[in-house]
């Protein structure tokens, strides 16, 4: 999959910042910046600032910030690096050559992409034929849904027969193998191949990148099984794709309501909520909140209220924090489902849940009780002390109220007791934010810490000062001439000194040492920090001066680190490295 750094130089270089960003809002000049509304979220007032000359781009209403077309694609279209680069080049028109990857790998993928583009369209317009009369009517008159939300979605009819879509597919030139390869058709014991889908509604999965690369299809009556999906293909991972994500993507709804079912989901988008998406018959997995976290600040659990969907939920609830988001479960109380409850309440009724969602203590509550087993004492002690610490952060004391009260009689102890270890656990924490908050009062320069916790310095003298050093070397490359001896190692920040690694590494190899080539080795908080750095004002004029004054800074501060761990150690390191000055030969 490695495309040439070469190639990704040259398209960086071509694609201009402010070109690339107008092509999603309008851009007006104002001094040497570019300003419009924000790509990345709602606003009325711009607030949006794009900087040609340093390639950054900055909004300073909802914080998003970047370094570069590459990282800028990266972010608004939800791609990896790599696809940024296909995407990118598409654009400017640049053929990608791309090494390290099998051709012939390449080529099968992009022709089971293809096939099943062709599929998709043959489904589709069966929906207009007579093959497709009964399921077009189980469409739109039993499932209620309309013309234009099939049309977007792509809703299609596998007729009835052995080999309509195989006979439709050799007639574009496809062998029945490639068919079996994409999962479309399928072959018995006594070899004979015939079609995967007969005689369903067909629901095509696209991935974001807007290729079709799977199918679920579903029966027309109650008959077994409900949903056939297309098995595992070289273009087709279901616990990496979720379905109609191609479409929540574009969203401007702030969150993704995740569903368990194809239905649900075109349900919800027919009623308004254009950010639902549905897992593939499969449970969550990180890759999938991964994938949603790039996408949304918040997630919204919308499952089936049956016992399996709340286990399901409790199950995606610490799966999906884990990324940072924001999340919510969603009780579906009276439907089976969020596709029933919205034909039965309507779509003002979902909304409301949607808003009463914010408490997921029920959940929570459930997920820290199914760790202990609460006929043993000891047992039940470490259950209560795990709900106070639940319960204490709870805002309002109703909830506290009702919720400690709950957990008290599960255990059989006395709501007042209860009451009490609530109290104590929120009286601490009151305390240790007093604490951090003098801490604060009394040292300002922690206010300029990145919010990221593994962004964070340890030293902020020093990791100024190496922020300097990289802020210069991006500004202008002679700095490079003036850096002596500093060494990676000398960095306090891991991340700073990581960055500086691979600046010095591109400058050996004689590469351009611009930021936004390293999009595709850092995370967006650290794309985001390097951004920052960037856009810190540093003048030029005195540049070696004030390289010299960063260099002092890291290597005196690094010193006091070394006696700081270990006087002795340094101590002795000193006499060592006086010892091999004196001649000693390598051992
Ligand atoms: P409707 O019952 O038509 O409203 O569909 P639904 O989308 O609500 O489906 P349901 O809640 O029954 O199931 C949730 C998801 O599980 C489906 O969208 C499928 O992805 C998957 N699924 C359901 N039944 C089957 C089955 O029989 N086989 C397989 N492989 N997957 C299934
Ligand atoms: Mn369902």
């Amino acid at each position: 999959m490695a495309i040439p750094e070469r190639f990704i130089e040259e398209l960086s270089a071509r694609c201009d910042l402010v070109d690339v960003v107008g092509d999603y809002v309008p851009l007006t000049k104002k001094g040497k910046d570019y300003w419009g509304l924000c790509p990345f979220h709602n606003e009325k007032t711009p607030s949006f600032s794009v900087s040609p000359e340093k390639r950054l781009f900055c909004c300073f209403g909802c914080g998003k910030k970047g370094v570069g077309s590459i990282y800028f694609i990266m972010e608004k279209e939800g791609l990896s690096f790599p696809d940024a680069v296909r995407f990118l080049a598409r654009r400017v028109g640049m053929e990608v050559p791309e090494t390290g990857e099998d051709p012939g790998y390449r080529r099968r993928r992009e022709r089971l992409l293809e096939l099943n583009k062709q599929a998709a369209r043959f489904f589709h317009s069966q929906m207009e034929e007579e093959a497709g009369a009964e399921g077009r009517a189980y469409l739109y008159e039993k499932r209620k849904l309309s013309r234009g939300i099939i049309t977007r979605f792509g809703l299609g009819v596998a007729p009835d027969g052995w080999d309509h879509l195989i006979a439709a597919m050799s007639a574009l030139g496809y062998e029945k193998q490639d068919l079996l390869e994409a999962g479309l058709a399928v072959k018995n014991q006594n070899g004979r191949i015939y079609d995967r889908f007969r005689n369903r509604v067909m629901f095509p999965i696209i991935n974001v990148r807007g290729e079709v690369i799977g199918f679920g299809g579903r029966v027309l009556d109650d008959s077994t099984p409900k949903y056939l999906n297309s098995p595992d293909t070289p273009v087709y991972n279901k616990s990496r794709n979720l379905f109609a994500l191609n479409i929540a993507k574009k969203s401007k709804q702030g969150r993704i309501i995740l569903t368990e079912g194809y239905m649900d989901t075109i349900s919800l988008h027919q009623a308004g909520f254009d950010c639902a998406v549905a897992s593939l018959g499969t449970a969550l997995t990180q890759e999938h909140a991964q994938l949603i976290a790039r996408y949304a600040p918040e997630a919204v659990i919308a499952y089936d209220g049956d016992q399996a969907g709340v286990t399901a939920a409790q199950r995606a609830i610490p799966i999906l924090e884990k990324t940072g988001m924001e999340v919510k479960v969603l009780r579906v109380t009276g439907a089976k489902d969020p596709d029933e409850y919205l034909k039965t309440y309507g779509p003002e009724a979902f909304a409301k849940l949607i808003d009463r969602s914010d408490n997921h203590i029920e959940y929570r509550l459930g997920q820290i009780q199914s760790k202990y087993r609460l006929e043993d004492d000891g047992q039940k002690v470490e259950f209560l002390r795990e709900c106070a610490q639940l319960v204490a952060g709870l805002k309002s004391p109703l909830e506290r109220d009702i919720y400690g009260t709950r957990c008290a009689k599960l255990c059989g102890v006395s709501p007042e007791a209860m009451a009490q270890a609530v109290g104590e656990e929120r009286r601490q924490r009151r305390r240790t934010e007093e604490r951090r908050q003098r801490r604060r009062d009394l040292n300002p320069a922690a206010q300029l810490q990145p919010k990221e916790r593994d962004l964070r310095y340890e030293n902020m003298k020093s990791a100024r000062a190496e922020e300097g050093v990289l802020r210069l070397l991006m500004l202008d490359e002679g700095m490079f001439r003036s850096l002596g001896r500093l060494k990676e190692e000398d960095f306090s920040s891991p991340f700073l000194g990581r960055v500086y690694g691979l600046f010095l590494e591109r400058h050996r190899e004689g590469k351009p040492v611009e930021p936004e080539l390293l999009a595709g080795q850092l995370t967006p908080e650290q794309v985001g920090r390097l951004a920052e750095i960037l856009n810190h004002p540093e003048g030029l004029s005195h540049g070696e001066e004030a390289m010299r004054d960063y260099i002092k800074m890291i290597e005196t501060e690094r010193a006091k680190r070394r006696e700081d761990v270990d006087p002795l150690l340094a101590a002795r390191e000193k006499y060592l490295e006086k010892k091999s000055y004196g001649g000693r030969s390598n051992e």
